[in-house]
């Protein structure tokens, strides 16, 4: 039966979607709703979540539609997509009749009470947890952040906030949070762009210097457009001073997507600056050795650029580059140890990655990954090659990776040694730990309080996470896990 004649059917008259849609919406039968509800955890739940409420992907819920809430214009949406914000088009893969279908099931699920809807625990827990041999609890320590995305310490002890929408904010020690910091530079705020990362130069006693990566809006304007760029300044009486550009691209190569910034900032104590800086969204950038997108880069940590950077002397190629073919680098630590460069990124649709980042290495986006298609068309990439370094673990089904930490302090011994990584749609953290002969091995220590977006170990020991609620982008938290032994 086609998808008219099923509509004729039910008794309803086709005469062009909309007006069918508005006048009489297309009532799915039990079957046909459960088919769909399993074709959208297949295809959607990935960005939308499992419960539609929103993820990397926006809300689908009623009353929070951007693109438009009639059953033409959310047609539109899927067939179509945003491909520029990372909304696949689907009309190649699927059918019209589904994806009709696929509307009208995101139309009726919101007036199915279902058990699929019932809201997990966020935020802390008085109860002890135990995973990886440690026992925590975890405790708020601070709430009603809009996405925040980086954390930092200064010596003093206080904690430095970025919220992506703009705003860096400092928690005092005696758990006040300021006002935002006035004069920080303005961002591109569109999808995952916004002020990101903030970290606090190793001498800081010394010289005050506090770092921001953000999406910078395309200089001297020029249309919606934005690309990562790093500042550095001070903090005096609650204002940004001092600003001093670390790293911008000409205006040329902002892009109007809102995609793939990655941008965390790494110090290595002898005076030189690491950050990665994802594909924009891209195929064709992380293997450009000319572009700087699909990075990672190595810069003085005043701007200048080093003269030993691994291509140093090859004029086509970008001379901050360090490592290339990364996609989006969302988790950047150097690790106190070996000294050495760890990176996570996130995969297209599983192939999220952890990597052992060495001087001029390919890591091979977009040529070579563990992942698939987010819209189920056939990948165009290999899955290994010879010249390309390998993860040392991939998440498939991606956890959407994020913030990396080093865990080598005293307050959690058995964790001494190892990594923790965070996930936004994976909602958790995820324990790594590296054996000597270089294979690594993951367990999950936290899940379902949140999409993690940043994992650190603050000045006492304990690891702090920066959460997101999916739900609701102003209910943002930092949260700390402390032994559950431990004195407040
Ligand atoms: C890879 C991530 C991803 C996947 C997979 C995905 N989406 Fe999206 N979707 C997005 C993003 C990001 C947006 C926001 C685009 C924008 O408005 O800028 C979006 C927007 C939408 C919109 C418009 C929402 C509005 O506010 O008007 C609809 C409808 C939609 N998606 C439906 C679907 C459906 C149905 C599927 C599965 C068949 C799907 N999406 C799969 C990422 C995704």
């Amino acid at each position: 039966m086609t998808f008219k004649s099923c509509l004729g059917a039910l008794g309803l008259v086709w005469g062009g979607w909309s007006v069918a849609a508005e006048t009489a919406p297309l009532r799915l039968s039990e079957e046909a709703y459960q088919r769909n509800h399993r074709q959208y955890l297949l295809l959607c739940a990935n960005c939308h979540g499992a419960d539609r409420n929103g993820g990397l992907g926006g809300s689908l819920v009623p009353g929070n539609w951007r693109r438009g809430e009639t059953a033409e214009e959310i047609l539109k949406s899927i067939k179509i997509g945003y491909p520029e914000a990372g909304m696949p088009g689907f009309g190649a893969l699927l059918p019209d009749a589904e994806v009709r279908e696929l509307v009208a099931y995101l139309q009726e699920a919101p007036r199915r009470p279902m058990a699929e809807t019932a809201r997990k625990t966020a935020g802390a827990s008085t109860r002890d947890l135990s995973a990886a041999g440690e026992t925590f609890v975890l405790e708020d320590v601070a709430t009603g952040l809009e996405t925040p995305w980086g954390i930092a310490w200064l010596p003093d002890g206080r904690m430095l906030v970025t919220e992506r929408p703009g705003r860096l904010r400092i928690l005092g020690t005696d758990g006040r949070m300021s006002a935002p910091v006035a004069g920080t530079p303005a961002v591109f705020a569109k999808g995952q762009g916004g002020l990101m990362d903030v970290a606090v130069h190793p001498n800081h006693a010394q010289n005050g210097w506090i770092y921001l990566s953000y999406s910078q809006p395309r200089p001297g304007g020029g249309g919606e457009a934005g690309f990562t760029a790093i500042v550095r300044g001070k903090i005096v009486d609650g204002r940004w001073v001092e600003q001093q550009m670390i790293f911008e691209v000409p205006a040329a190569l902002h892009s109007g997507s809102g995609r793939h910034y990655g941008s965390r900032l790494v110090f290595d104590g002898a005076g030189f600056l690491f950050f990665g800086i994802g594909d924009r969204g891209a195929d064709g950038t992380a293997q450009n050795l000319a572009h700087p997108a699909g990075k990672i880069h190595r810069l003085h940590d005043d701007g200048r650029m080093p003269a030993d950077n691994p291509f140093a002397g090859r004029a086509e190629v970008w001379p901050s580059v360090w490592a290339y073919g990364v996609r989006n680098p969302h988790g950047l630590v150097r690790d106190g140890v070996t000294g050495r460069l760890w990176e996570t990124e996130h995969g297209p649709r599983g192939g999220d990655e952890f990597n052992w980042i060495e001087a001029g290495k390919n890591y091979g986006w977009a040529a070579v990954s563990r992942g698939k298609n987010y819209n189920y068309m056939p990948v165009k990439w290999a899955t290994s090659r010879p010249d390309v370094n390998e993860p040392l673990l991939d998440w498939t089904p991606s956890i959407g990776a994020s913030g990396l930490a080093f865990y080598n302090a005293a307050a959690f011994p058995a964790w001494r040694g190892s990594f923790l990584a965070g996930g936004l749609v994976g909602e958790r953290v995820d324990q790594i730990v590296v054996s000597a002969d270089g294979s690594a091995r993951r367990e999950t220590i936290l899940k379902d309080r949140g999409r993690v977006r940043d994992v650190r170990v603050g000045p006492d020991g304990f690891v702090y996470l920066a959460l997101n609620d999916r739900r609701d982008e102003k209910a943002g938290r930092i949260v700390r896990l402390r032994p559950a032994a431990a004195q407040k």
